[in-house]
């Protein structure tokens, strides 16, 4: 496992999301990432290179590696990073590596999966436009972007928090991708760090053309 650091971790980083990491740990891997990993499978391609961006304490990124694929995993917080080298069996540790970056800022390598859940919305939006912009020229042809993005009518959105993509938005930003999962959900729960919110999702598998 090669272990980089580009950006600096804060205190304030790490105490908001350690919580969250805690609550989390041991929870399944997320539907889109199944999905986008079972379409690969289904057309026989093996030994990809993956990035699951904000992956946190491996969530996503154990199944990936547990599925023989190469994985750079980002996450701002070193002690994220900490945590999900601690949980990679001894086998697979030749698979990982992982990087400290603000995704802000970040030089994406080419990849043929990208993996983001739960994490693009963090972003500034000219952040998340500047990262998507890489995603649009770093994916492969033939490759996937699997993840999350918010709606207008999420409570974080209304309340100036995030921001959110409506569905025309969301259908320019796929233009150059065939898109193979789009799932809306709206929702009124407590998220894993104890806030009552209302959920307005997008679940999003897209192939690059
Ligand atoms: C809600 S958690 C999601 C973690 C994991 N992807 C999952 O689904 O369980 C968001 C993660 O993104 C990271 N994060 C938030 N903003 C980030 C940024 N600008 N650059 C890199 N990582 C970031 C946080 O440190 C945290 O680990």
């Amino acid at each position: 496992m090669v272990e980089q650091n580009t950006d600096k971790s804060t205190d304030d980083g790490k105490h908001r999301w350690r919580r969250y990491w805690d609550v989390t740990e041991g929870r399944p891997p997320r539907p889109t990432l199944l999905f986008a990993l079972d379409r690969f499978a289904a057309e026989g391609r093996t030994g990809l290179e993956v990035l699951d961006l904000g992956c946190g304490i491996g969530r996503d990124s154990l199944e990936i590696l547990r599925r023989g694929h190469r994985l750079l995993a980002v996450d701002r917080e070193a002690e994220a990073l900490q945590r999900l080298r601690a949980r990679v069996p001894p086998e697979l540790r030749a698979q990982l590596r992982t990087e400290v970056a603000d995704l802000e800022r970040w030089e994406m390598p080419p990849a043929d999966l990208v993996n983001a859940s739960f994490v693009l919305h963090s972003l500034s939006r000219p952040g998340f436009d500047r990262l998507w912009r890489r995603l649009a020229s770093r994916l492969r042809p033939g490759g996937r972007f699997a993840g999350h993005l918010l709606g207008p009518k999420d409570s974080w959105v209304g309340r100036g928090r995030s921001w959110g993509l409506a569905r025309a938005e969301l259908d320019s930003l796929l233009a150059g991708f065939e898109v193979e999962m789009l799932e809306e959900e709206e929702d009124d729960s407590v998220t894993p760090r104890g806030e009552a919110k209302h959920w307005h999702l997008w679940h999003i598998v897209a192939r690059r053309r």
